[in-house]
Order: C-alpha cells, then structure tokens, then sequence
C-alpha cells in the first residue's frame, strides 16, 4: 500500500493507505477529524471542504495519496488557544447556521474566499460560496456572516466583538430586500 506523509492541522503524520481511499476518510476513520463531514457523494455540497495548501478543495473529491507531502487544515485546525477563528466567531455571533452539518465546510469555504477577496460584497460572497449547499436554507445569515467576517479581518480591526441587539452587525441593502419579502409573505 502507498506511503503518505501529510501535515494535517499542523501536526505531521506518517500512514500506509489504499490507493483508492478518498482524502475525508482518511481524516475522519483514520485521523479522528470527524469535524470535517460528508453530506453527498457526488461532489456538490462542500461540505467536506478543508484547505489544502491554504486553498479549499471538496476533500471527497481528492484521494488521499494527493495529499502525500501536503498541508491540511481543517475546520478542527482553526481555533488558537481556546479562541475561535474570527469566521467561526462570526458565524456563531450572526447565527448563521441551524443543524449545522453544512457548518464546517461554509466556514473553510469563507477562509478562502476572505484570502482572495479582502471585502467582499454581498454579490462576491455569493458567488464565492456558490458550491457550498445549506439544506436549512440558511443562506442569508451565512452571507451576513461571511461579511461580518470580512471586517473582523480587516488590518487593525479590533478584537473580536460578539454582536447583540445592543451592537448589531450593520444591515445591508440586500438584507432589507430578503426582510421585505420575508414580511409582504406573511401578510398575504
Ligand atoms: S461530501 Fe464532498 S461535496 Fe458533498
Ligand atoms: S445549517 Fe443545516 S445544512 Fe446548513
């Protein structure tokens, strides 16, 4: 069976796979990631996206000797001493997530996304996250998310600030134009 070294979450580990073994089983029946799911088999719902080499790819859709020499990072990898990254805080903060099993693969989705794009609009966020499926349909807190996000991120943005009613995450148009029809809905 082949060899592979690989770098997952900054540790380094060393194991004999099946050439035919897909890269999110490796994480999750070898390696215990089980944070990083599968919720298709047929590449379409991110999911299980993690990062290799610092950009996204849908790990059921690379095999596990393609990651032979590579760094992984998966949604586990991201918290730094006890602290959330600022997506998975801003995806907390904003609600942005109901049963959450398309939780993890939004959030490394969002990474990659906010390593290209600095601020991105709503229209940007959209199209980056186009290939990440919600089956809650949870769309619109996500985008709110990713954007407040975006400003966590920004050179010299402060700490993290947890949003409540007192500071709420500034509205967009976008938002108001979902809320309306959310309201002309319910009164017809
Ligand atoms: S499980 Fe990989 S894309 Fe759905
Ligand atoms: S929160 Fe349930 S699938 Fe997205």
């Amino acid at each position: 069976m082949p060899r592979i070294t690989v770098n997952v979450d900054g540790t380094h580990y060393t194991d004999e796979v099946e050439p035919r073994m897909l890269l999110v089983q490796y994480l999750r029946e070898r390696l215990g990631k089980v944070g990083t799911v599968v919720g298709c088999d047929t590449s379409n719902c991110g999911a299980c996206t993690v990062h290799m080499d610092g950009h996204s790819v849908k790990s059921c859709s690379v095999l596990a000797v393609q990651a032979d020499g590579h760094d992984v990072t998966t949604v586990e990898g991201l918290a730094q001493d006890g602290r959330l990254h600022p997506v998975q805080q801003a995806f907390h903060d904003n609600h942005a997530l109901q049963c959450g099993f398309c939780t993890p693969g939004m959030i490394m989705q969002a990474l990659d996304l906010l390593a290209e794009v600095n601020d991105p609009d709503d229209q940007q966020i959209r199209e980056g996250m186009e290939g990440n499926l919600c089956r809650c349909t949870g769309y619109q807190n996500i985008i709110r998310a990713v954007r407040d996000a975006s400003q966590r991120m920004q050179p010299g943005a402060g700490p993290a600030v947890e949003h409540t009613e007192d500071t709420p995450v500034p509205r967009t148009p976008a938002d108001e134009q979902v809320e309306t029809k959310v309201k002309g809905g319910r009164q017809s």
